[in-house]
């Protein structure tokens, strides 16, 4: 490796130097009743059968007009699947596994409050809310196919409710994970150009009753200044016909969804047949600036997509329950409890708090009661329950036939508690990689067919061709022990269309950095490039190390080390600040935060904790800092910039290596012995 890679892929360095785990084999049990057991889909899905070989995931889907051209590349890489052809979601997810299993739970609501009953919302009763919403939009909101609505809501059915009448009419839903601020509210409704928004009053979260509703308000009145007025808020009440937030509604503006809905009771509204290229929703992720991206996905290629994958590599059958403990307003909520296994008529379970509520015992306990046998977390939260109950999973009579994990690297450690106390020793278990951006998996075990290997993802999917690029465009083989820039060969169907309204951030940001000829129309031409680390073994198997741009992976949720950063700058006092990721035993990792004040001020704790506000408030609870040092000045290079490895170095207590380049080394001295306090 050269110089420079060692700097910029340190993570990677450390990482490409653990050993090789032994391998873990599905039992016969599982693969008796497998989904998938054929090893011959590998070669279906091989690069020569592309793209045709997708026509088998588009097959698992109800079309209104079938496609006609299975790949359209004349925008490239802006791919377009299945043209020609006219789908619905809702009608996907609903309206046709009514014939067969209109009485069969679709949704399982899980209040967090033990003293409140679950709801087991069943595909008809499903149909008759949508349609009622659905009717709400279109008469009440005008709303119509291509509009697009902002959702910040808590995990509640009415969430999918909402998600699946605007997919109805092909309105693009935008959801703002419901933890997120009014700030955060407010830059997506910006960039979206959304007019309604849809939020619920409040909701529960570790035994407190949140006021929702008040980031509502911030989200309005931000969104105003910026130049885009919300009509109507509309808002669900936690309890119908009850005001639980104190926050007041706003005359003409804000809306009790329940008593709205009271004029569209019985209303049903016909499914519009969107075109498959037609824009399902936007998913707002971090990228390295401070302005979050908005992923673009597809209706017909997404719902292909995340319906083969949640067969294939999620194991659901119609009659599994299934669990993904997942928010909704992450892309793994979207995909992988919402769509995926509502177009295979599979039951969903949302649960509307934390797993640790009253305590360490809910998760197995909720299993346990609704019989779930499919789970599905990430492993911040397999490390916390790990930690505060070990013990717990034995004391549940719940039986898993397989488990997923996502969001971030597992430890092989962490892994193996998984599989023989969640899991029991019995469930398999898939470690699934993939990206807000890629819609739907890319690289996992089948797990009726290929073993597993703790700490490493697997192959590439049926039909997903990874390969690994050094620095200057070389392939690094398999099992070659080096790590590097890991991409995809070839489109597929769930991956996102672009960036709303910047394709050129979309192409720069992806597919620029291994492209050759960008006026190229063959999709051999456009690698992708994921933006993670990553290592080959030598059986092919991938292992995930993490991101290669300055994103910061906390409890398996990316935050912009930059959005961090501007929101700290928010303050007036402060005239530089830097974040870099700092090892954490539960979350992964946790951004540290590093200031500077402006010339003459000093700082002292009321000023941290003003900075730690500010960033609550614009960015979320989610990405406070573990701490603000406050510092003299920031070690820099000669050009000026901050260099965040020496930093990251102090705050990990690692070898900070040589610092002589910098303007001012003498600086390292005066933080270290700021952080060592
Ligand atoms: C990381 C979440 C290792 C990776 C679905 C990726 C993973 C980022 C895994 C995307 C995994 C996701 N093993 N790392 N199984 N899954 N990641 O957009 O760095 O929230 O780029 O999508 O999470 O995070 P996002």
């Amino acid at each position: 490796m050269t110089e420079k890679q060692i700097t910029t892929t340190s993570e990677a360095q450390i990482a490409v130097h653990w050993g090789e785990e032994q391998y873990y084999y599905p039992s016969y049990e599982f693969v008796a009743q497998a989904n998938m057991t054929d090893p011959e889909i590998y070669n279906r899905f091989s690069l020569e059968n592309f793209p045709n070989c997708f026509k088998e995931y588009a097959d698992l889907l109800d079309w209104d007009q079938y496609w006609t051209n299975i790949l359209d590349t004349s925008d490239a890489p802006c791919w377009k699947w299945f043209t020609g052809g006219k789908i619905n979601a809702s009608y996907n997810c609903i309206d046709r596994h009514l014939a067969e299993n209109k009485n069969k739970t679709a949704i399982h609501f899980v209040p967090e409050p033990l003293n409140e009953k679950t709801e087991h919302i069943t595909y008809q009763e499903l149909y008759v809310r949508v349609n009622e919403f659905t009717a709400l939009l279109q008469d009440f909101c005008g709303l119509k196919a291509g509009d697009r609505v902002t959702l910040h809501m808590p995990m509640v059915a009415e969430l999918p409710i909402a998600m699946l009448a605007c997919a109805r009419l092909g309105v693009i839903h935008s959801q703002v994970f419901g933890g997120f601020s009014g700030r955060a509210c407010a830059d997506r409704i910006v960039d979206s150009d959304s007019h309604i928004l849809i939020t619920m009053d409040t909701y529960f979260r570790n035994g407190k009753l949140i006021d929702h509703k008040q980031n509502a308000d911030v989200a309005c009145e931000l969104a105003e200044k910026d130049g885009k007025k919300i009509d109507k808020v509309l808002v669900w009440q936690r309890y119908p016909g009850k005001a639980s937030s104190k926050t007041p509604m706003i005359e003409n503006r804000d809306f009790f969804v329940n008593d709205i809905l009271k004029d569209y009771y019985g209303a049903r509204v016909a499914p519009v047949p969107m075109p498959a290229e037609a824009p399902l929703f936007l998913m707002y992720t971090s990228g390295t600036t401070g302005k979050p991206k908005g992923c673009q996905h597809s209706t017909g290629g997404y719902l292909a997509y995340v319906a083969g994958t949640s067969k294939f590599i999620q194991d659901i059958h119609p009659e599994d329950t299934y669990w993904c403990m997942a928010d909704i307003g992450w892309i793994t909520g979207h995909s992988y409890i919402v769509y995926g296994p509502l177009a295979l008529c599979a039951s969903t379970v949302v649960y509307e708090g934390v797993p640790t509520f009253p305590d360490a015992g809910r998760a197995w306990q909720i299993a346990q009661d609704l019989d779930v046998n499919i789970f599905h977390t990430a492993p911040t939260t397999i490390r916390a329950l790990r930690k505060i109950g070990p013990d717990e999973p034995a004391k549940y009579n719940y039986n898993f036939k397989h488990m997923t994990t996502v969001g971030e690297p597992i430890e092989p450690e962490v892994w193996r508690w998984y599989h023989e106390v969640v899991g029991k020793g019995k469930a398999i278990i898939v470690d699934t990689w993939w990206q807000t951006e890629t819609g739907g998996f890319l690289c996992s075990t089948l797990p009726g067919i290929s073993p597993m290997k703790p700490g490493s993802a697997g192959p590439g999917l049926p039909g997903i061709h990874p390969v690994i690029y050094d620095d200057d465009g070389n392939v690094l083989p398999a099992g070659v022990g080096k790590a590097g820039n890991i991409c995809i060969q070839n489109p597929w169907p769930g991956g996102f269309q672009t960036i709303w309204g910047d394709r050129q951030r979309y192409v720069d940001t992806y597919y620029s950095r291994y492209n050759k000829d960008p006026d190229s129309k063959d999709w051999r031409d456009w690698p992708y490039l994921a933006g993670d680390a990553a290592v080959e073994a030598e059986d092919g198997y991938y292992r995930i190390l993490g991101r290669i741009d300055d994103l910061i992976n906390v409890s398996g949720h990316r935050l912009g080390t930059k959005e961090i950063e501007s929101a700290a700058m928010s303050v007036p006092e402060v005239a530089e600040a830097a974040v870099v990721p700092v090892s954490h035993e539960i979350k992964g990792k946790e951004p540290d935060l590093y200031i500077a004040l402006r010339p003459g001020l000093t700082g002292d704790s009321e000023q941290a904790q003003i900075i730690s506000d500010a960033i609550c408030r614009e960015i979320g609870k989610i990405a406070k800092p573990r701490n603000v040092w406050i510092v003299p000045d920031m070690p820099k290079t000669r050009s000026g910039k901050i260099m965040r490895r020496v930093l990251g170095a102090i705050s990990n207590n690692t070898d900070i290596g040589n610092v002589m380049t910098l303007a001012n080394p003498d600086i390292v001295e005066d933080i270290k012995s700021i952080v060592s306090k």
